[in-house]
């Protein structure tokens, strides 16, 4: 049995995962935390992540960047494995947490979805291929009420191509403010932000004569759940270390 604390418990996805691990027999969530405490749980929530005391195989962060640095202190002084899938972290925030690394077991991923990192997997292997011959240009769809732009995931796919380009591309965001031809080596960024949409992400490798788009819709809250306690099971026990939903497919496969 894995015994998970759940940062972010009353959010949208601290009760998806709630609800998914009651169905769960090898994971539970012994205790929660969250600055909003309304919510009737079978466990206890805490709005003070250092007044929790209970016993715990892992931390999962489903939050918000102003939970962080509370996050990861807890984290450390109780030497848990961390799972952070908050998105819109700082460059800073990224840089603290990857040094924790040396302390604890840490596993970043802006999205649990198993889907969307093999998206991640197929627009960098396109990349490596098309190479700077083609115009890429990410969209990325989300919910109105989603706070950071663009998504975490929209980024995580730019910086996943970079990494196969020869050239380092410039993320373009916003081609209202700048009368100008489309640049050689550009990724462009797009937000779309409305009702209820879970997430959905296309990459667009616009070529002379052809295009390619490779896409991912999530079309509940399930799959990020689902990929949330599978990360947890992964990290329970592992040794100090920065992990990755790569690590965790490799050990699936
Ligand atoms: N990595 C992924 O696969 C993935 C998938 C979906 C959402 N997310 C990210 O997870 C985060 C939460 O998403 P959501 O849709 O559940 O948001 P939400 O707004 O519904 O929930 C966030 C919860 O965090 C709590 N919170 C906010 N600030 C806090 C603080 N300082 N201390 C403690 N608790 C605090 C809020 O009270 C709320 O209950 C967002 O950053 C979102 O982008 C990641």
């Amino acid at each position: 049995m894995t015994n998970i604390i759940l940062s972010g418990v009353n959010g949208r996805m601290g009760r998806a995962i709630s609800e998914k691990a009651n169905e769960s027999s090898t994971c539970r969530i012994v205790a929660g935390y969250d600055i909003n405490n309304f919510c009737e749980t079978p466990y206890p929530v805490f709005t003070d992540i250092s007044k929790c005391d209970v016993e715990a195989d892992v931390i999962v962060d489903f939050s918000h960047p102003s939970a962080f640095g509370a996050v990861l202190e807890f984290a450390k002084k109780r030497e848990l494995p961390l799972i952070v899938a908050t998105t819109g972290l700082s460059p800073e925030q990224k840089e603290e947490l990857f040094a924790a690394k040396s302390q604890i077991p840490v596993f970043y991923s802006a999205n649990m979805s198993l889907g969307v990192n093999l998206l991640i997997n197929l627009c960098k292997k396109t990349a490596s291929v098309l190479g700077d011959k083609f115009d890429i240009e990410i969209v990325e769809k989300h919910h109105r009420t989603k706070l950071d732009a663009p998504s975490g995931t929209a980024l995580s796919i730019a910086d996943e191509i970079s990494t196969a380009l020869e050239n380092t591309p410039e993320y373009v965001y916003d081609r209202h403010s700048v009368r100008r031809e489309r640049g050689k080596n550009e990724i462009g960024i797009h937000s779309v932000r409305g009702g209820s949409i879970v997430g959905e992400h296309e990459v667009i490798f616009a070529g002379s004569d052809e295009i390619i788009s490779l896409s991912h819709s999530a079309t509940s809250r399930e799959v990020f759940a689902s990929g949330a306690l599978a990360a947890a099971e992964f990290m329970k026990g592992k040794p100090a270390g920065l992990y990755s939903m790569n690590d965790l497919i490799g050990e699936m496969k």
